[in-house]
Formats: structure tokens, sequence, C-alpha cells
């Protein structure tokens, strides 16, 4: 019997796992199942017509979460008679036709290249009650059609480029994601355009080497990262650029000017992951820099910006890791101090150089490495909140805070969660917030004046 077919009222369901590429994926496919297949989204996966597993393989445990997530689903909510299971993203990508095999329920596997056929997969599973699959790389066709926002965060995601052509030797995203290939200039333009003048305030561009973008201009001549954004810092309405995630091999001299507060709006916080401060494993993970090199990007970015926050990934426990490579990186911890920042024991995945290293590292050893590493990098951490506390600072609001109905919600530039008394007229306004107080994981404030010098809409004792 073939599986109803599509009507207006269907619902669907997505949940992201992985980086935020994927969550930026995840965005376009409610769109284009919104706006171009009419369904409605939901959140409770037990009444959606259409179910999407947005999945990461980076490490072992969060590609087996795949499996254990659709299960757990289907046991304790279960899911719509005729609901069809849909797979994307990396682990789709990776495993391809086993998923069918893992997990016989599944009726669509889509990678992250096609994810804009995923309503046509959707379409064909109802019609035919078959399977559908695809996992190629057409290039970077998925930008030509899918739909744009109608509606955006005040902090807005937009992919640049995709792919990676390093093949850092433990890294499976360059075989997930395929070549890297940058979008041109005008249509990611056009795209930040758009996200203003749908609500963005702060635009967050995104690409696995994001700094190796080259986006093709009219007369076929290349734009590289700090053109594209200097560009978008003359947009009207935009308050704050980021960009994530950069390596620092490519990290060059364009992108070190474009930390000239007068020049760009980028933030006063650059994530640029390390991996390893020694240079012995380094070398090993193919990532062609040294530590020396790393510390001179940051020290020149610092010349330019004392201030700036850094935030960084490692990996502890790579195969061969000797005590004195770890101590290495504790010491680089130290060097740059850190802000709130990823670590990870390293997981071989299939594949790659690395899984085929003799790996000699006993777990328990990586285990307390990496609670030494965190505990270090909590330290630094803290230490830059505890700075940051009597500090008035611009805060871009976000959002009704999650806790409180009548605080709002925002982000400090080196991306600290700041909640404090407002109300819903702020959101989307630069305020300078006074810190007042740190918490777990978020700070309290109140609100010090408009960033741009217009009164605030409550004063500050109403505050208090
Ligand atoms: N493109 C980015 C990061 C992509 S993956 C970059 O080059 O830095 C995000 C992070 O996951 C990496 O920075 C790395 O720290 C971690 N990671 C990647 N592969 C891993 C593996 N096999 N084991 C453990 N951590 C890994
Ligand atoms: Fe993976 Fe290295 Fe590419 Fe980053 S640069 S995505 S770590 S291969
Ligand atoms: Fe994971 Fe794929 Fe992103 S492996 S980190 S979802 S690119």
């Amino acid at each position: 019997m073939a599986r109803q077919m599509q009507t207006s009222s269907q619902r669907y369901f997505i949940k992201t796992q992985g980086c935020q590429m994927n969550e930026r994926d995840s965005e376009m496919m409610g769109n284009q199942l919104q706006q171009q297949h009419q369904m409605q989204p939901t959140t409770n996966v037990s009444e959606a017509d259409l179910v999407i597993l947005n999945t990461c393989s980076i490490r072992e445990k969060a590609q087996e979460k795949v499996f254990s997530e659709l299960g757990r689903w289907k046991k304790s909510l279960g899911y719509k008679e005729n609901a069809v299971i849909a797979v994307a993203g990396c682990v789709a990508s990776q495993e391809a036709e086993q998923i069918f095999k893992r997990a016989p329920f599944v009726q669509i596997v889509i990678g992250p290249q096609t994810i804009h056929r995923l309503g046509d997969l959707y379409s064909a599973c109802r019609r035919t009650n078959q399977k559908q699959i695809d996992v190629s790389f057409p290039a970077i066709e998925k930008f030509d059609h899918l739909p744009m926002n109608t509606r955006s965060n005040i902090s807005a995601y937009l992919t640049i480029m995709e792919g990676c052509n390093k093949f850092c030797s433990y890294c499976i995203v360059p075989y997930t994601r395929g070549e890297e290939i940058s979008r041109n200039f005008s249509d990611v333009m056009h795209e930040a355009k758009s996200l203003v003048q749908t609500g963005a305030r702060e635009i967050i561009l995104l690409g696995q080497n994001v700094n190796d973008y080259y986006g093709k201009l009219h007369d076929d001549t290349e734009a590289n990262l700090a053109l594209l954004i200097t560009a978008i810092s003359q947009l009207n309405g935009i308050e704050r650029i980021r960009f994530t995630t950069s390596h620092p091999q490519a990290f060059d001299e364009t992108l070190i000017e474009a930390y000239d507060p007068a020049q760009t709006k980028l933030c006063n916080h650059l994530h640029l992951p390390v991996q390893s401060g020694s240079n012995r494993i380094l070398k090993k993970m193919k990532r062609d820099y040294t530590v020396e090199h790393y510390i001179s990007i940051i020290e020149r970015l610092r010349d330019k910006r004392p201030n700036l926050r850094v935030s960084t990934d490692i990996i502890v426990g790579f195969p061969g890791e000797t005590e004195s490579d770890f101590e290495a990186t504790m010491q680089l911890v130290d060097t740059i101090k850190f802000d709130q920042s990823f670590s990870f024991i390293y997981s071989p995945r299939p594949g790659t150089p690395a899984s085929e290293l003799i790996d000699e590292v006993p777990l328990s050893t990586k285990k307390e490495r990496l609670a030494r590493l965190q505990q270090r990098l909590k330290y630094h951490a803290n230490q830059i909140a505890n700075e940051m506390i009597g500090e008035t600072m611009p805060v871009l609001v976000e959002g009704i805070s999650k806790k409180r109905k009548n605080e709002i919600s925002g982000r400090t530039e080196n991306n600290r969660i700041v909640n404090f008394p407002g109300t819903a007229a702020h959101i989307g306004t630069m305020l300078s917030v006074q810190i007042t107080e740190k918490q777990e994981n978020s700070l309290r404030g109140r609100i010090a004046a408009f960033h741009d010098n217009r009164q605030p809409v409550i004063s500050a004792s109403e505050c208090a």
C-alpha cells in the first residue's frame, strides 16, 4: 500500500546534531518544507508526518547517537502511523545504504549537499512507498534551489563555503562534506542583505575552513574572507560579524587587518582551533602550522585589539601523545589564556589516516588529561568572566530570557550570555550593559545606555 499523499496540513520535525553548518542546513530544510511544500514545523516527534534527524559523525559517540536517538523516539514517544523517517547530514553521507540495514524503519537518507532535494525525495517516498537515498556531492547547487528566510534570527548563520580540502589526519569532514567550494560573492551578499532585511543584526559566516573562502566576483577575480567581511560591514542595519571555523594556516594578513575596529564590524572575539600545543603532534595531525605561528597570529591580532578574546578546540590523546606533548598544550592554554573553549578525547574515524596509527595511550590516561585540561580551560574562562564584572559593554539583545519573563537576554562580543531586566522592545537592539554578576553558565547585568548613546527605554534605576 502506498503511503498517503502529501497534504498541506502535514508536519515535519527536525532535530539537529553537530556543528553550526548542520544547524544552518536544518533551517534551510525547514524553509524548503514550509515554502515549497506547505508543511508546518512541530516540536512533537509523535505528531510529525516527516521526522528528520540531521546527524554528525565527527566522533564515534556522535555517530552512535543517531541510532540510539531514532530507537529511543520510537520506543518512548512513538511515531505517527505512516510517518516517514529521514536521516540527513554527515552520518547519512558516511554510512549511506548501511543506515537502512541498521535501522530498517528509516525511509530517506540524504547527504549534506543534497538537502534541496528533500521535498522531492519525501514526495517520491509517499508516492511509491520506496526508500529514497541521495548522498551525492553536486557542487554547490543546494544554495541555488533553497528559498531565503522570511524571518531571521537576530544572530543569523550564513554559509559561505562548503566542504574541506585540508584532510587533517584525524578528521572525517572532508569525506562527509566533500571538496571545498565557495559560493559566489554576489550570492553571499544577496543572502546577507536578505538576512538583515528580515531581522538579523549579527551575521555568523560559516564554513569548515572559512578563511579559505574565495568567492567569484563578476569580473572573474576572487574576493577573500576579509573583503567579504568589509562589504557586509557596510550593510545598513548590521551590528556585528563573526566567522567560524577558521584555520591558522590560512589566516593571512588581510584577515588580521580586518580586525581593525575602524574597518569592519568584527566582534572582539575569535574562535581559532589549535588542536594541540605540541609541534610534534600538530605534524602528525597534518595541521600545517606550528605553535609559534599560532601564537604570532594572536599576538598580531592583539596588537590591533589588546583585549581580543580567543577560544579554541583541542584534541587530547592523539596516538603517540606523550606527557610532555600534553604539557605543551597546557602551556599554550596559559600563554593565550583562552576564553570558553571545546576539548575532546581523540576518536578514531574509519577511513582516516590517523585511524591506522598504533595508539598506545591508555584510555584512562586520556581521560585524566582531558579532566586536567578542562579544569585549566575553565580557570581562564572564569578569570575572564570575573574581569568582566563591573565593566560596561555592548550587548546585542536576542530575545526574552529563558528563565524570567521580565528579563531579556543577549550576548557580549565574547559570546557570553547576559540576562538583565528589559522589555521585548529591546530585542534586536545593541545596548550598553553593565555586568553585575557571574552565574554558572551566564552573566547578569543592567542596562547602562543604548550603545549608540540614545536614552535607554527603561532607566538604570528601574532595572536595579
Ligand atoms: N574545521 C574546523 C573544525 C571541525 S570539527 C577546524 O579545522 O578546526 C570540530 C572539532 O572537532 C575540531 O576542531 C576538533 O577539535 C574536533 N575533532 C575533529 N575530529 C575529531 C576526532 N576524530 N576526534 C576528536 N575530536 C575531533
Ligand atoms: Fe577537519 Fe581539518 Fe577540515 Fe577542520 S580543517 S574540517 S579539522 S579536515
Ligand atoms: Fe559533524 Fe558534519 Fe559538522 S561531521 S561537525 S555535522 S560537518
